[in-house]
């Protein structure tokens, strides 16, 4: 049986305290581990998580200053960190062979030290994160090659928020009345134990999932911030939600029901990467594994005690419902909705501007099906572009099926899709575009600072496992 719908109370995850910091540092430490917590009510469920919670601690960081973060590694398989949307060197950027060993687990070690590239860590490894970049809603996540998928489902994601002086100065609402949501979904057995279809429950050597699963692993229960549909009592003002997709598959068309008289319900004010020059009124949302929206709802805008249910206009039967807010009280309200956000630099690269060309494709992969870029599956060899620092580009992204499609380092802006204008959750700094069947996407994209070896690929967790990665690397 599933559980009761708003049943139990929205957590949100504790903000992660450095263990020191200096003038231009913050450093951090975080322990993998498997926990036992309770989601479904009344079962102990096993998960993978960081500090042992689903999702993980949040970070905080300040744009500018270094945040150090070691990972300790005390679960039974490999892992590989990124922090997706960071403005992150090559080496710090997780890799996804990069692999962190468990601390337990030499003899593994040895084994495969030699075949591995990279620089691998022994039970820990320390990610150095510049954040020069704006203030965003950053996550972390596993990025473990092949294994990415059952790694995530398990628990390996958190929050990495990023503030900077321009968005300080907006007085957005703040404090408690500045939510993340971390919606996913997944599935549960009837022991409370998370169901997913790995051929190897153990996650050590054989890769992928049972057939029927490999258009990507849907789940029936809707988790934000790791609590099943949850309840949320809210003042009668304005809130500021960071909405963030981390589901493995499953894309959501989110909406308020009831809609506040006059529609509009969803203010957002950034996408993946910062703050829009202006704010932009919806009525739904839709978001694909990865992507971030950041939304202002006024709900002032409801008489006091209407129940507000998030809901997903793509799901059926339970997936149709998110969570809910009750209006439980009226309430002094100081944040502003300012005109003006933030100024972003239009990336128009001319005509002489390097064009490139990505075909994401089912295809075939080892032998067996799988998908693909550009007709090839990944491996940590490939290397598909050379773009340089500095220099905006255009990417033309070409899909058969669904594919959310990201690019590490820098993010980019929707220039056009099928040869018409962007849509209407394309603007500003992306990270990850939804790519819908048979559409080309042109993005401007401009790397920056760092040189290496960097991804981009499909954000569909099991594509990304059945091969859809590829790599360029900046000079
Ligand atoms: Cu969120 Cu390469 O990943
Ligand atoms: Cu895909």
């Amino acid at each position: 049986a599933l559980p009761e719908k708003f049943a139990v109370p929205l957590p949100v995850p504790p903000v992660k305290r450095p263990v020191r910091s200096t003038a231009g540092e913050d450093h951090y430490e975080i322990t993998q581990r498997v926990s036992e917590v309770e989601i479904v009510p009344g079962y102990r469920t096993a998960i993978f998580g960081y500090d042992g919670s689903f999702p993980g601690p949040t970070i905080v960081s300040r744009s500018g200053r270094t945040t150090i973060v070691t990972h300790r590694n005390e679960l039974p398989v490999p892992t590989v960190v990124h922090l997706h949307g960071g403005h992150t060197p090559a080496e710090h950027d997780g890799y996804p062979v990069d692999l962190v060993y468990p601390v337990d687990d030499h003899a593994r070690r040895v084994r495969h030290g030699g075949a591995m590239a990279g620089d691998s860590g022994q039970g820990s490894r320390t990610y150095e994160y510049p954040l020069d970049q704006p203030a965003a809603t950053l996550w972390y996540h596993d990025h473990r090659m092949d294994f990415t998928a059952p790694q995530v489902w398990r628990g390996l994601a958190g929050f990495h928020l990023v503030h900077d002086d321009v968005g300080d100065r907006l007085d957005l609402p703040h404090s408690e009345r500045d939510i993340p949501l971390l919606i996913c979904d997944r599935a549960f057995a009837e022991d409370g134990s998370l169901l997913y279809p790995s051929i190897d429950p153990n996650l050590r050597d054989t890769p992928g999932v049972h057939h029927d699963h490999m258009e990507g692993v849907l789940g029936d229960v809707v988790l934000v911030n790791g609590a099943p549909w949850p309840t949320l009592e809210v003042d009668a003002a304005r809130y500021r939600l960071r909405l963030l997709n981390a589901s493995n598959a499953r894309r959501y068309r989110l909406a308020l029901r009831p809609a506040p008289r006059g529609g509009g319900g969803f203010v957002q004010i950034a996408s993946d990467a910062g703050l829009l020059p202006a704010p932009l009124p919806h009525d739904r949302l839709d978001i694909a594994p990865a992507e971030r929206f950041e939304v202002v709802v006024d709900f002032a805008r409801y008489p006091v005690g209407t129940e507000v249910v998030l809901t997903n206009e793509l799901g059926a039967g339970p997936t149709s419902e998110v969570m809910r807010f009750v209006v439980s009280r009226r309430a002094a309200d100081d944040s502003v909705l300012p005109r003006r956000l933030t100024e972003i630099e239009p990336l128009r690269p001319g005509a002489a501007a390097p064009r490139r060309e990505w075909v994401f494709s089912r295809g075939d992969v080892g032998g067996g099906r799988g998908w693909t870029i550009n007709g090839r599956p990944f491996d940590p060899e490939r290397m598909d572009a050379r773009p340089r620092l500095g220099r905006a580009e255009v990417w033309r992204l070409y899909s058969d099926l669904h594919h959310p499609v990201h690019i590490h380092l820098s993010p980019f802006q929707v220039l056009r899709r099928n040869g018409r204008p962007p849509g209407p959750f394309d603007t500003g700094w992306k990270d990850t575009v939804d790519l819908r069947p048979a559409e080309y996407v042109d993005v401007a994209v401009r790397f920056e600072r760092y040189r290496g070896t960097y991804l981009l690929h499909c954000h569909n967790l099991e594509h990304e496992d059945m091969a859809m990665m590829s790599a360029f690397e900046t000079r």
